[in-house]
């Protein structure tokens, strides 16, 4: 490991640093501890622009003090981000290796398609690369948490609790959407911090007749208003017949469906078959946006200090991951391996209080 001692001898280091996929609160805050570090060394930073798509067309800036001075408590990223597949992009693979060449290491920040692309570069053509997870869907592997979800599990509480003043004062059911694309993490913690009477996720197969149900029988119960929780992958299925995913056709570089739109899918229904006056609020993009909270901000630093101690040993192929409250060293492979999706008893926790 090289000695990070002020004016001690050591060879300094180019190294890159990326955000790829959807954007989560906490990005930032990771590049500005990596930056800080590095800098603190006498190395040289490198911000690669919109992810992948920056190594295979050169877009770079260099990051300095001023660069990232400011910028924990902001949302989004200041190096902005795309969905880019280097392996998908005619000559995107070669042009990625060309450019990595000119770095001594990468320092990637992303979900299961960023940090994929940074396990097969690793694998395959021996990148220097170390990653760090962020996604607000918490569905990576290897790591408890990822930085950006408690941020939005915040968001999405807070708006179930405005949804139920409003459901209470007119007697309506109140349908709320929120994302998770295979995982539902943010809708059943959302669903428990909210006291949610029914939620929908992709790792439950609930039929629309056994949430109408819940529905009917909390109102025979006396209550005259509802607030499902469902998760845009969800997936629609009605007793006796195949269940299917609401999402626009076309696909990203990665083979992810567009999802959203099941809320109001799901609404309509629930209108139909109870009787009962409902709406329907999809909260999309807004559970990325914004300032991160303080613990966003703490997960997202120490991931980013200890990502920046992996590229200083040389620990290439190693992602930073949370395991209880320690910050470990796990393989990028590890965490893309599969996906962590929400556990059974967990479900069944939150299930004894709908309806
Ligand atoms: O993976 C994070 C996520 O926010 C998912 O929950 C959601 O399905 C997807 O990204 C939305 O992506 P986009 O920003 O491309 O619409």
């Amino acid at each position: 490991m090289m000695s990070a001692e002020p004016g001690a001898s050591m060879a300094t280091m180019r190294i890159g640093i990326l955000t790829g996929g959807g954007d989560c609160p906490g990005l930032n805050a990771v590049i500005r501890a990596v930056t800080r570090r590095a800098l603190d060394r006498g190395d040289e930073v490198v911000g690669i622009m919109h992810g992948w798509r920056g190594l295979i067309d050169g877009t770079t800036k260099p990051l300095g003090a001023r660069d990232i001075s400011g910028i924990l408590p902001r949302g989004g990223t200041i190096l902005r981000t795309s969905r880019t597949n280097p392996f998908k992009v005619d000559g995107g693979l070669e042009a990625t290796l060309a450019s990595l060449a000119g770095l001594d290491a990468l320092v990637a920040i992303g979900g299961e398609d960023t940090l994929g692309v940074a396990a097969r570069l690793y694998a395959e053509h021996d990148a220097p690369v170390v990653g760090v997870p962020k996604t607000i869907d918490n569905d990576l592997s290897a790591t408890d948490y990822t930085f950006g979800f408690d941020t939005a599990l915040s968001i999405a509480t807070e708006a179930i609790d405005r949804l139920h003043s409003t459901a209470e004062s007119h007697d309506r059911v109140m349908v709320c959407e929120v994302m998770g694309r295979h995982a539902g993490w943010i809708a059943l913690l959302s669903g428990m911090a909210g006291g949610a009477d029914v939620v929908l996720i992709p790792e439950q197969p609930v039929t629309v007749e056994r949430c109408c149900e819940l529905i009917d029988r909390r109102h025979r119960r006396g209550k005259d208003f509802s607030i499902v929780v469902v998760s845009e992958g969800w997936e629609l299925r009605f007793e006796g017949s195949d269940a299917h995913l609401v999402a626009a056709p076309e696909a990203d570089a990665f083979g992810h469906a567009r999802l959203g739109g099941i809320g109001a899918v799901l609404a309509g229904e629930i209108e139909q078959r109870t009787g009962f006056e409902t709406r329907v609020t999809q909260l999309g993009h807004v559970q990325r946006g914004g300032s991160p909270t303080a613990h966003d901000r703490v997960l997202a630093t120490r991931f980013g200090l200890r990502a920046a101690d992996l590229v200083f040993e040389g620990s290439f192929g190693m992602m930073a991951s949370l395991r209880g409250d320690q910050i470990v060293a796990v393989p990028i492979a590890d965490a893309v391996a599969g996906l962590k999706t929400v556990p059974p008893a967990l479900y069944a926790q939150a299930e004894a209080l709908f309806g």
